[in-house]
This record gives structure tokens, sequence and C-alpha cells, in this order.
């Protein structure tokens, strides 16, 4: 089995299961909700609800790929969130994701192997005027070009 950092929480994982057991209707919430708890969404946190919801383990890895909103790794030490809302979205947010992917070698959604970045696609941080605009962790980056992006990224290293 993979190594999993949920031990600690499974009992209340246990709990969210049990509230919503047999109720494949529940699944986005119970994934929510666990991901809220722990994180992220390890193999055996999605056997544990499958099993629990009585939904197949390909739904909910269906599920979980089609919200960009769920992850099943942890998140990195550094979260870099770049806004795709529509205002730094015609000033250029594409490309600035773009040039983040392949400086850190993920998509969006995804942690480096390290440990060390997340990267995830966000709607409005509320500074359109700064478009384009990401974060990391908790402090924001305006007027960004792809170089500028890159290099903000190398500070954190
Ligand atoms: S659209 Fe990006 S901050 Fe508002």
């Amino acid at each position: 089995m993979e190594a999993c950092q949920c031990e600690a929480k499974w009992e209340e994982l246990d709990q969210i299961i049990a509230a919503h057991r047999g109720q494949p209707s529940a699944l986005i919430e119970v994934l929510h909700q666990a991901q809220d708890l722990i994180g992220y969404l390890p193999r055996q946190v999605q056997i544990a609800i499958a099993e629990g919801l009585k939904v197949s383990l390909t739904e909910v890895y269906s599920v979980i790929s089609f919200y960009h909103h769920f992850t099943v790794k942890p998140k990195g030490k550094y979260q870099v969130s770049v806004c795709k809302g529509t205002a730094c979205y015609v000033k250029g947010s594409p490309e600035i994701l773009e040039r983040l992917q392949k400086e850190l070698g993920i998509k969006a959604g995804d942690s480096t192997d390290d440990g060390k970045f997340s990267l995830e696609v966000v709607r409005c941080l509320g500074a359109c005027g700064l478009g384009p605009v990401m974060t990391v962790n908790k402090r924001a980056y305006g007027l960004l070009k792809p170089d500028k992006a890159a290099a903000i990224l190398k500070t954190y290293n």
C-alpha cells in the first residue's frame, strides 16, 4: 500500500463516510469533506469512499479528475495559484500558466515530486486591475509577464 499521511484522520474520515453510507449522490460532498480533512485524496481514501458510498472506484476517480479542485497528491510547500478570471485571462494569464507549467514540469492541479510546489488555476483573486495575477501561498504578484512569473518562482527555490 502506498504511503499515506491520513492515518491520524482515519477515524474522522470514517464518520464522514458513515454519515453518507450507501448514498452515491453524496459522492462530491464526501470528496470535498475528505479533501478538506486530509488535504488531498490518496488511493486508500478513494477506496474507502467508493466502498462506503457504494460507487465504483472508476466513478470516484472520474469525478476527481473532472474537478480541478480535487487532488490526489499532497499540496506542495508552495501553493502557486494562477488567476484565470476574465480580466487576467485577457491580459495574458494563459501564457503565465503555460510558462509556470513548463518551469515546474507539471500541469495545473498537480504537485512536483519533491513536494515543493503545487500549481492550480483559480478564478478572480480580487485584484483584476493588476492582472495577470498569481499568488504563492498567500502572497500576491501582479502585472505578470511569463519571464517575471518564472523569476518569482525561482525566489522560492
Ligand atoms: S480576474 Fe484575476 S484577479 Fe480578477
